[in-house]
């Protein structure tokens, strides 16, 4: 974990990244290996329990000859879609008591056999699954994190990435690299939030995605943020509430309001929270880019990855509102949970999740210097960076001054450029 003194500029920011940024992305790597390695899921039918498996021995690209390792990259998609499908068809779930032959899991499934034995046979080379020398299909360490109620489970994201609405955008992405439109909007004519509320299917499959990754990062995020400094807390586009929850079981001095679109809100409010939290919690449909409701006022708002789904200027018309909303309270604090992306060739999974906010979104992952550009334009300045669970970072944000800025249009023009003005 890092922590950035309380400082007040962009300037201030830029020598600490350009220095860390090899040790940080280092960090990064371990720390995601360190959350894998501690969240095994219980009950499961590993590789290694079973005896007679022919273990996979999954390529790696680093390892390979470079045109060898270019192919895997290039074909990617073969085991992401096939993944998908996979996940889809709740296979893992299927064999998460035993073994099953091809044909039981056909049949369970309403699919076909044969191509349903092909899709497992490639990603157990993977890993992913593996085939038993009489034929039976087991869970394995990686398949079993498709399985739908495992910690860390990434089932609901695979189907995500591979559901039309993610996919097709895809085979877009060089449309919007040549013209700034994102590609989900050039393929469905509108843009993503406007498209989930008129699919409920597609909205469902959104929200569990996103809850998935909420859960395994809400324990790190309560742990690294000391949120009893604030008496009311309102979530800006908290989806499901499962961040929220978490800060209010840690914290039960707290109160709790989430905000979101409407749909949202409504199955928000059946998750299952627990009484005692849900009597300190409460729900407001809203739209952040309108004026903040008075019962939604808060002593902080968070933030956690909204911000990166849109551009410049659409992020600086929500925090604008949200500081209208602080008034001349400056002890008022804005948490915002998102990527900062590290300079350099480093791997760093935000690099990674910024292709996607480019394909779907108008959005961006945004580095150190340009959150700080941003919460500038808004009336913010960066009181403290930081870092939790990978990839996200805890970005503390203050009034800049007791001066309330002038409010803003509540419409935004839609910008083509990717939003880096
Ligand atoms: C990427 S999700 C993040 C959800 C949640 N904060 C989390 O971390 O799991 C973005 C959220 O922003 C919400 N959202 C999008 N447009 C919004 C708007 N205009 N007003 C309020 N919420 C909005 C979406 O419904 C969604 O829940």
């Amino acid at each position: 974990m890092r922590t950035c003194p309380e400082r007040s500029g962009p300037s201030s920011l830029r020598p600490r990244t350009s220095d860390a940024a090899p040790r940080l992305a280092a960090r990064r790597l371990a720390a995601t290996r360190r959350l894998v390695a501690t969240r095994q899921p219980t009950e499961s039918c590993m590789t290694d329990t079973l005896p007679g498996i022919d273990p996979a021995d999954p390529p790696d690209p680093a390892q390979l000859p470079p045109p060898v390792g270019m192919l895997l990259l290039v074909t990617a998609k073969w085991i992401s879609q096939a993944v998908h499908v996979a996940a889809e068809l709740g296979i893992a779930d299927l064999v998460s008591d035993g073994p099953q032959t091809v044909d039981d899991l056909a049949a369970k499934a309403g699919c076909r056999t044969q191509p349903l034995h092909r899709v497992l046979r490639a990603i157990a080379s993977y890993g992913v699954f593996a085939e038993l020398p009489d034929g039976r299909i087991v869970n394995t360490p990686m398949s079993d994190y498709l399985r739908t109620d495992v910690p860390g489970s990434v089932r609901h994201m695979a189907r995500m990435e591979g559901a039309d609405f993610t996919w097709r955008p895809y085979g877009k992405l060089l449309h919007t690299v040549r013209t700034g439109e994102p590609a989900f909007d050039h393929v469905f004519g509108q843009r993503i939030f406007d498209h989930l509320a008129e699919h409920p299917r597609e909205e469902e499959i959104f929200n569990r995605a996103m809850t998935s990754f909420t859960e395994q990062s809400a324990d790190a995020i309560v742990a690294d943020h000391d949120f009893s400094r604030h008496p009311v807390i309102t979530d800006l586009g908290g989806g499901q509430g499962h961040l929220l929850a978490a800060i209010l079981r840690a914290n039960p001095e707290v109160r709790g309001v989430l905000l979101d679109r409407a749909p949202v809100v409504e199955s928000a409010q059946r998750a299952p929270v627990g009484p005692e939290v849900r009597a300190r919690m409460s729900y407001v449909a809203g739209d952040f880019f309108g004026p903040i409701p008075p019962e939604a006022h808060a002593d902080a708002y968070v933030l956690r990855t909204c911000l990166h789904d849109w551009s410049d200027d659409e992020c600086v018309a929500i925090l604008r509102n949200v500081r209208t909303a602080m008034g001349d309270r400056t002890d008022a604090r804005l948490l915002i949970m998102e990527s900062v992306v590290q300079p350099g060739n480093a791997f760093d999974v935000g690099k990674l999740i910024d292709l996607e906010m480019l394909t779907l979104t108008t959005g961006l992952e945004r580095t150190e210097a340009q959150w700080a550009h941003v919460l500038e334009r808004a009336g913010f300045a960066v009181a403290a960076i930081t870092e939790t669970e990978p990839p996200l970072s805890v970005i503390e944000a203050r009034p800049a001054s007791a001066h309330t800025p002038t409010a803003v249009p509540t419409a935004v023009q839609t910008p083509t450029d990717g939003g880096t003005s």
